[in-house]
């Protein structure tokens, strides 16, 4: 363990502004700085850090803490991790307590392959600047492909010579064990001890706090029987799954961008960099992973990937972006010309032009997806109907409803296909999924507040929790987020005639809350409801009522307000240009939205009780009091059936 003494000396050194500004642009205001915060996603800075309290506070999401918790939560740390990486920045020798032998054997080991790692990086530097064989082979390989020195330094690129053990034999007389050098895979595992990369260019792969995992060594061979890579083995430190080559370098361009690059190879990350496109990762040729998705989405909720054309390449990979839509994040395409890479493209081009082909060329990946397949399908209107399903399936993936919807109009309009139709089979697949999913949770209760207003067709079971949070939340997700606009509907009077009505979505859910007497039971949700009415008689904005909340001292007001907002601001940058587009289905439906949420509080109430006055049955013998009690749960039982009628029948006249 790491001793007091040393973990004081870390908590007196680390500065916090200098540890939180490795990872967020920090700009001064006065006594304090402040920047984009790296927790949530956000366009105008919230997050500020005060060097003379030694802490960072997040106003938008609340995070908050000091240099040691910063790096907990955004590298995901274990708190000694998080002390150890401290300690390295700032030099600082850790003295160390006893710890479980087992623990320390394990330490032992991770330490000792992290140092063979290490030396062999150096060492493979070493040969490609120093010796004459890694210059003219090695270094003027790199130089051919034109990759400057200083790219080349910054990526740490080396030279593994064409020697038998040229590097096992530096290795061992450095005193590093063979058995680690095997276990790293830079020694061949047989008996004869040889070097495994031999007569190749290295390319090391760091972690994101920048240690050496691993390497990727090319062969300087045309030679079809070599392979062109060799790739580390999995070991006790590397786990592919979990690791995307360049991160280490992307991810503060990853935080400015707000969006990461995805390509295939080391050295159309590196060609990128030198191209002045620092927001860039590598998936090193294998398809992605939930592990590196994850990876990706502590950065940023955006990724582009640059495909190089080949059309067969691409329809591969079209699984593997699903798993990147179903995490919720915005995915974009990029497809260079023909005959193109990354690589060779950023090459070609200067600076500028780069950046305006990306810029010109990025397209959804729905969008991408639908011109692929609708072009392969031509006009055969069977394979159009395969397209159509397929192009769905991936659509129901995202999580959020909005962008959901959104797309949907788009596809209907791409494919000449009716909205309605997309949304039945929409509705159909979710249904199923949704299904299955509580089939899986059977016992806990479900969630289904959480599904969005297109899958809400019913009651929820009764086996449910019996409370109205989720009713109550469902208003005031819809005060918060639509509270300002108009309701426009029409309705019959007593004379036959119809009536254009005309109000604020918050004037009709107040009026109709009063009307029936409901009040708020869940208290957190009692005091949003009871404040906006405050907030609302000032006259503000939606906007402003927004931040109010947001910003709100209570952490409870301020999560609860957070998580009913938050798809605004888990959107793409182009949320402003596309905001007619995306508000549109809920603000259409928005009416029938507003009177389902009030009935299906009221339902929760009448149910409720109902349920009371059965509990009373229970502990009554007076046979005149169970018939009053019989009569008002007959009266009760009636409302219920009126409200779930009209719910069906008004609502959802399908
Ligand atoms: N790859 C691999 N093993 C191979 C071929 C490819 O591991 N035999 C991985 C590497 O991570 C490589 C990526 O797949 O970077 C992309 O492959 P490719 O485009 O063939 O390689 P490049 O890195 O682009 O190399 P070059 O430009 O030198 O051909
Ligand atoms: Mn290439």
């Amino acid at each position: 363990m790491i001793s007091k003494e040393t973990i004081e000396r870390i908590r007196d050194t680390a500065r916090v502004e200098e540890v939180v500004g490795e990872f967020v642009n920090l700009k001064r205001r006065g006594t304090n700085w402040l920047g984009l915060c790296p927790f949530h996603t956000e366009k105008t800075p919230s997050f500020t850090v005060s060097p003379a309290k030694g802490i960072y506070k997040c106003f938008g999401c609340g995070a908050s803490g000091d240099a040691v918790k910063f790096i907990m939560d955004h590298e995901h740390y274990s708190y000694p991790d998080a002390l150890r990486y401290l300690a390295k920045k700032y030099n600082i020798e850790i003295e160390e307590t006893a710890v479980s032998p087992e623990y320390q054997e394990e330490q032992n080991l991770k330490e000792s392959l992290y140092a063979v790692n290490q030396f062999a990086e150096q060492f493979f530097i070493d040969q490609l600047w120093n010796d004459p064989k890694g210059q003219a082979i090695g270094l003027s390989y790199f130089h051919e492909r034109g990759f400057s020195d200083e790219i080349i330094k910054k990526f740490r690129l080396g030279y593994a010579q064409d020697d038998w053990a040229h590097f096992t034999t530096a290795a061992k007389q450095h005193g590093y064990k063979l058995e680690y050098l095997k276990a790293v895979g830079l020694t061949s595992s047989g008996e004869k001890n040889v070097d495994v990369y031999r007569g190749r260019v290295m390319f090391p792969i760091h972690n994101i706090t920048g240690r050496v995992l691993g390497f990727g060594g090319r062969t300087l061979k045309a030679d079809k029987s070599t392979p062109k890579y060799i790739n580390s083995p999995e070991s006790e430190i590397y786990n592919k799954s979990k690791i995307l080559y360049g991160l280490y370098f992307a991810k503060s361009a990853i935080i400015k961008e707000d969006n990461c690059y995805l390509v295939e190879g080391y050295t159309d990350v590196i060609s990128l960099h030198q191209a002045g496109i620092e927001n860039v990762v590598a998936s090193s040729g294998t398809s992605l992973t939930e592990g590196q998705i994850q990876l990706i989405k502590r950065y940023t909720p955006n990724i582009t990937i640059l495909y190089d054309g080949d059309a067969a390449g691409i329809k591969a990979s079209f699984r593997g972006i699903d798993m990147i839509l179903e995490a919720g994040m915005n995915v974009h395409v990029i497809l260079f010309p023909n005959g193109e890479d990354p690589d060779s493209f950023s090459r070609k081009v200067s600076h500028d032009e780069l950046v305006n082909f990306l810029s010109t060329n990025r397209k959804d990946f729905i969008r991408f997806k639908a011109d692929i397949l609708l072009q392969e399908a031509g006009t055969d209107p069977i394979k159009r109907a395969g397209v159509v399903r397929d192009m769905v399936e991936s659509i129901a993936l995202i999580p959020d409803g909005i962008v959901r919807n959104m797309f949907v109009q788009q596809c209907a309009l791409l494919m000449n296909v009716p909205e309605q139709t997309l949304f039945n089979e929409l509705n159909k697949l979710r249904r199923n999924k949704l299904k299955e999913k509580q089939k899986k949770e059977r016992g806990e209760s479900a969630e289904w507040d959480v599904l969005p207003i297109e899958t809400i067709k019913v009651e929820p079971p009764l086996q449910l929790e019996l409370n109205t949070h989720a009713q109550e939340r469902e208003i005031l997700r819809l005060l918060l987020n639509y509270g300002h606009l108009d309701l426009v509907y029409h309705e019959k009077n007593e004379d036959g005639e119809t009536i254009e009505y005309r109000e604020k979505v918050h004037e009709m859910i107040m009026d109709e809350l009063a009307m029936d007497d409901i009040h708020f039971v869940h208290p957190t949700h009692n005091k949003v409801f009871i404040e906006y009415q405050n907030l609302i008689l000032n006259t503000h904005t939606q906007e402003s009522v927004q931040q109010f909340f947001v910003r709100h001292d209570d952490d409870e007001v301020r999560n609860l307000a957070i998580e009913l907002i938050i798809p605004r601001y888990t959107m793409s940058k182009n949320w402003e240009e596309r905001l007619h587009i995306f508000t549109v289905p809920e603000e259409e439906k928005l009416h029938a939205a507003v009177v389902e949420a009030l009935h299906q509080l009221r339902l929760r109430h009448i149910n409720l009780m109902i349920e009371d006055e059965k509990k009373k049955l229970k502990n009554t013998t007076d046979a005149e009091v169970i018939v009053a009690i019989m009569q008002v749960i007959k009266n009760m039982e009636e409302m219920k059936k009126r409200l779930s009628e009209e719910l069906t029948t008004v609502i959802h006249p399908l």
